[in-house]
């Protein structure tokens, strides 16, 4: 089985439809943020107020080297700047969770966790530059992705569901 990379917006559901993918499937699962914050024994938040994010990104590309030559078998959710990792493609078949900017922030502010989803991700501390990121994010997380999921309104059940039903084609 080729790897499977989860692109996509902060907050779009990257790591929910991992979850739902890791039981109801024979992926394994990764996710990059999980890996760095462990590599640095710190959040990420943390890292970012510290070592500032050109640091982060490049601990995202040491990520990337390594999920290359090393990780098979494997859905491997990622951050939602780490598609600019010039070796993506070689790591696997690209996966867009596709949602538009409202829509992610509404789920976000939904969920019952909300404050402490908005806290941790430094880039979603100002909406009005979040949505400019997004904005020039878009375009570039089309032009990459193999397959497009829809995931608005959708529960991670059943966008896990049409994930793995698209990606069969592929494997
Ligand atoms: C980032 C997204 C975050 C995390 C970091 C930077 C980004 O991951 O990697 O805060 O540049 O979009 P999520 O997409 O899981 O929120």
């Amino acid at each position: 089985m080729k790897n499977i990379v989860l692109i996509g917006f902060m907050g779009v559901g990257k790591g929910s439809i991992a979850r739902e993918i890791l039981q109801h499937s024979k992926y394994m699962t990764i996710d990059t943020d999980d890996l760095i914050e462990s590599m640095e024994n710190r959040k990420i938040k943390i890292i970012f107020e510290d070592e500032g994010e050109a640091y982060f990104r490049k601990l995202e590309k040491n990520v990337a080297k390594w999920l290359e030559t090393s990780v098979k078998n494997t859905l491997i959710s990622t951050g939602g700047g780490f598609y600019k990792q010039t070796n993506l493609k070689k790591i696997g078949i690209i996966v867009l969770l596709d949602s538009p900017f409202d829509a992610i922030i509404k789920r976000i502010k939904e969920h019952p966790n909300a404050t402490k989803k908005l806290k941790k991700r430094p880039l979603l501390a100002n909406l009005k530059k979040a949505k400019e990121l997004y904005d020039a994010r878009y375009p570039e997380y089309l032009k990459l992705a193999d397959i497009i999921v829809d995931v608005t309104n959708k529960n991670a059940d059943t966008a896990a569901k049409e994930l793995l039903k698209k990606v069969k084609k592929y494997v």
